[in-house]
């Protein structure tokens, strides 16, 4: 079997079409939509991963703003700029880029946004809607998923999805989001990771109608694991010096039904997501005044 492509980058430009006009809409208001990003350090993956949010913006007419700070920025200064993002009042919605170096208390930085603004729906107050099923901003990559599995009419309903990895930016939310009773999830969820025994692991990822792999381990899913016709999407990613590798192996097209590339699958939907988030943050804030 060769699996079909579940190709990110052209469902991520259709939203971005979408997006486009909302966009422009709300410019007409004067209310032209804002993402600002904040990025600690200089790692150059993250780096890149905010770049390419900005162009995304720039392609679509959202406005972007960025601050930059060094990798040894105090905790007290690092709140100081989410203050000033919270009560910009050009800043719809921003995102604090993950993982923060060391030093830097996470949780009480994702704290102190503020939960309208919150781009990423990885503050508590959202991750807490997501568990209540109540509505708020998805977390960017999880959504993403789930519409690029939707608009592939891969069947998730009532079937059994496995979740590998269990991170707050992919596999928890992902998860809680493919249990909710809504059209494209509704599924029966496993969670692995590593504290599953290795045999344990191949015998729940063999088992899964689909297989969503975000542990960030290049090639942790070969086609010896995989039921054939099972979609299979690789979330996770590492680095080989520059090269992006995915979770996925290869050799798993054989055998799947459905596959993300590894270039062009889930990434570009994470950032059609993310802009999404703060073009309904620009509506509602633009709805209420
Ligand atoms: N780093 C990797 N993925 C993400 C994400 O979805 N949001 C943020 N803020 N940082 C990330």
């Amino acid at each position: 079997m060769t699996a079909r492509l579940l190709d990110g980058n052209a469902l991520a430009e259709a939203i971005l079409d979408d997006l486009r006009g909302r966009a422009e809409a709300l410019g007409a208001k004067d209310r032209r939509p804002g993402l600002g990003t904040i990025l600690v350090g200089d790692d150059p993956s993250s780096a890149r991963y905010v770049e390419m949010k900005h162009e995304d913006c720039a392609k679509v007419g959202i406005a972007s703003v960025h601050e930059q700070l060094p990798a040894d920025v105090s905790q007290q200064e690092l709140e100081q700029v989410i203050d000033r993002f919270n009560t910009d009042e050009s800043i719809d919605a921003y995102l604090v880029q993950l993982p923060l170096p060391r030093d830097l208390d996470e949780e009480a930085a994702l704290l102190a946004v503020d939960p309208s603004k919150d781009a990423d729906g990885l503050h508590p107050v959202n991750l807490g809607r997501l568990v209540m099923g109540t509505d708020g901003p998805l977390p960017c990559t999880p959504h993403g998923i789930i519409e690029l599995l939707a608009a592939y009419e891969v069947p998730v309903e009532g079937r059994h999805v496995v979740v590998i990895g269990r991170g707050l930016t992919i596999g928890r939310p992902l998860a809680l989001l493919l249990t909710m009773k809504r059209a494209g999830c509704n599924a029966a969820v496993t969670v692995v990771h590593t504290g599953v025994p290795r045999a344990d692991f191949v015998e729940h990822v063999r088992r899964g109608d689909v297989v969503i792999a975000a542990a960030g381990q290049a090639g942790l899913v070969t086609a010896d694991m995989v039921k054939p016709g099972a979609a299979v999407v690789g979330a996770g990613t590492s680095f080989k010096g520059r090269k992006l590798l995915s979770d996925v192996h290869e050799s798993v097209a054989e055998v799947a039904g459905w596959i993300t590339p590894r270039i062009g699958g889930v990434g570009p939907m994470t950032r059609a997501m993310l802009l999404s988030n703060a073009v309904i943050a620009a509506e509602r804030r633009a709805g209420s005044d």
